[in-house]
């Protein structure tokens, strides 16, 4: 039978009703698709009892606080942000291992939660997990290919109760959800963005130097393959951004020798990200992005393209 997305509305908001009773539920939009849609639909069951938050962890793309804000009121979402940047890239500090970085920002979220949740007697997290998300974090036999940050990512101890309205959906199904729940289409038609963000595309230690750069890159490569799209080169992407790896390579600029990071930039074709296929970027709009990245960005010597497909590789670095 094929997906319908009213009624899932439907019968997904009588779930979260009697599932919360008259207690109180905190929700955190990301900026990517799930979360928000999760807020949407939460908004819709029980109005007078959800706190939506968006916690700016300092992992967020560039300008992506301001987006968040501005979608958010468009549709009647009341967000109250809460900086935690520091708190998260403390805690990060000097960890490289992939799995430790997504257990800590699992953990750090829900710690937020916890104190946010104390202020007004919330007993009840609501989260945009989807079908991916517990599949990929393992267990019940399956192998962990990666702790999502909202499953296998998070404390074995909480003292909020978990709600997860999307849990059976696939992506393509929750936008359908988003469109039939009014979001504008900027909403449910943007691409995915991890929930620990920025963070599992830099491989490796998080420090402040690297994370400006992944911004800057992934809003290049964002801009560039939104032209190249508008302007017909190529089709839109499921996913494209850009990743920083640890290893430096060795370069000239001006006559000097120099010794700069490298940059991969990522674009995946996919229909629920469980498989993809490497995206074919045209080699100008390739050209262009190279260009664009190591002239603005000038610790940066060096850009490749990743033409892995998933499996072997997954879509983001970690
Ligand atoms: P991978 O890298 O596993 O990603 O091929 C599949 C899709 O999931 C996104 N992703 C995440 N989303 N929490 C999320 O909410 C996470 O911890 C997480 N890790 C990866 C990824 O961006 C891609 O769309």
């Amino acid at each position: 039978m094929p997906f319908d997305p009213e009624n899932f509305i439907e019968q997904s908001i009588e779930d979260i009703r009697k599932k919360l009773g008259d207690e109180h539920a905190i929700t955190a939009v990301s900026g990517g698709v799930d979360s928000f849609v999760a807020a949407a639909l939460a908004s819709k069951a029980v109005p007078g009892q959800v706190h939506i938050v968006y916690v700016d962890n300092g992992l967020m793309r560039k300008g992506e606080t301001g987006k968040v804000m501005k979608a958010a009121e468009s549709v009647g979402i009341g967000l109250k942000v809460i900086n935690a940047k520091k708190r998260f890239l403390d805690a990060l500090e000097g960890v490289t291992d992939p799995e430790k970085k997504r257990k800590i920002i699992g953990e750090t979220f829900v710690r937020v939660f916890e104190e946010e949740a104390k202020k007004d007697r919330v007993g009840f997290l609501i989260q945009g997990t989807i079908a991916p998300d517990w599949i990929e974090s393992g267990g019940m036999g399956r192998d962990t290919i990666k702790s999502h940050h909202n499953v296998g990512g998070l404390p074995e101890k909480m003292d909020l109760k978990l709600c997860e309205p999307l849990r059976e959906l696939y992506k393509h199904e929750v936008r359908e959800v988003g469109k039939a729940l009014g979001l504008p289409e900027s909403i449910y038609q943007r691409q995915p963005f991890p929930g620990p963000g920025l963070a599992v595309r830099i491989v490796g230690e998080i420090t402040e130097e690297k994370l400006d750069i992944i911004k800057e890159a992934c809003n290049i490569v964002e801009t560039e393959i939104g032209h190249a799209v508008a302007e017909e080169k190529m089709e839109m992407p499921w996913q494209y951004f850009a990743a920083l790896l640890p290893s430096k390579t060795v370069g000239v600029r001006g006559d000097e020798r120099s010794y700069q990071y490298t940059v991969v930039i990522r674009a995946v074709r996919s229909l629920d990200g469980m498989t993809a296929n490497f995206s074919h970027i045209p080699p100008e709009v390739l050209g262009r992005m190279s260009t664009r990245i190591t002239n603005e960005i000038r610790t940066v010597g060096r850009v490749l393209y990743d033409i892995t497909n998933k499996p072997p590789g997954t879509i983001e670095m970690e």
